[in-house]
């Protein structure tokens, strides 16, 4: 799949079936984590890969926004260290991590875990320093054979994008 076609068919999944991830396409999306670039390279990150079926069960009943973590074969939270634009960083990150996984058939959904409870269970539960910054937990794996309404909207090219200036319209000729 092409870089394009990977990010114009790309779509959240929030429902997965149990099969597995293979080892080798788990340690690929690390790897496009890992060579995603950072503010001055800074790369303050860590990547926490989750596989193991009691734990993925236990995040699934602590992410409120993402209980679908426990259904899973595969779960990445994304930790930054003191980093000096973390959300940045970790988005670029991820978002390489997610078009590579989709690349090969594997969907997964950003789950946020921004309340302060959910925080301190997750960082319990995975043994992470408390000075490291809880960015997502991202679960990833193939899509279950539900029916899937169209793919997500997006606003209009002339809503969003401007030429030259704000309000700029594109040349006809
Ligand atoms: C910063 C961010 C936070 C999100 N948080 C959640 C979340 O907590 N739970 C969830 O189910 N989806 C979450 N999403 C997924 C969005 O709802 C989804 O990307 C959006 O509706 C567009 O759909 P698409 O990804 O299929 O194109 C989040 C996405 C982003 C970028």
């Amino acid at each position: 799949m092409d870089v394009y076609q990977a990010i114009k068919s790309r779509r959240t999944v929030r429902e997965y079936k149990p099969d597995p991830i293979p080892q080798e396409l788990v340690r690929k999306i690390l790897q496009a984590g890992r060579w995603a670039p950072s503010s001055s390279n800074t790369q303050k990150w860590h990547f926490i890969a989750v596989q193991d079926r009691d734990t993925l069960a236990k995040l699934g009943k602590i992410a409120t926004h993402g209980p679908f973590v426990g259904q899973a074969p595969l779960c990445i939270a994304v930790l930054m260290d003191d980093a000096p634009r973390p959300q940045l960083d970790a988005g670029r990150a991820l978002q390489q991590m997610e078009l590579m996984a989709w690349s090969e058939g594997v969907g997964m959904c950003f789950v946020g875990v921004r309340e302060d409870d959910q925080q301190k269970a997750i960082k319990e539960l995975l043994g992470i320093p408390e000075k490291m910054e809880l960015i997502t937990l991202l679960p990833f794996g193939y899509q279950a054979d539900t029916p899937k309404g169209p793919g997500t909207p997006r606003k209009a090219m002339n809503e969003i994008i401007h030429w030259e200036r704000f309000g700029g319209t594109a040349q006809t000729q």
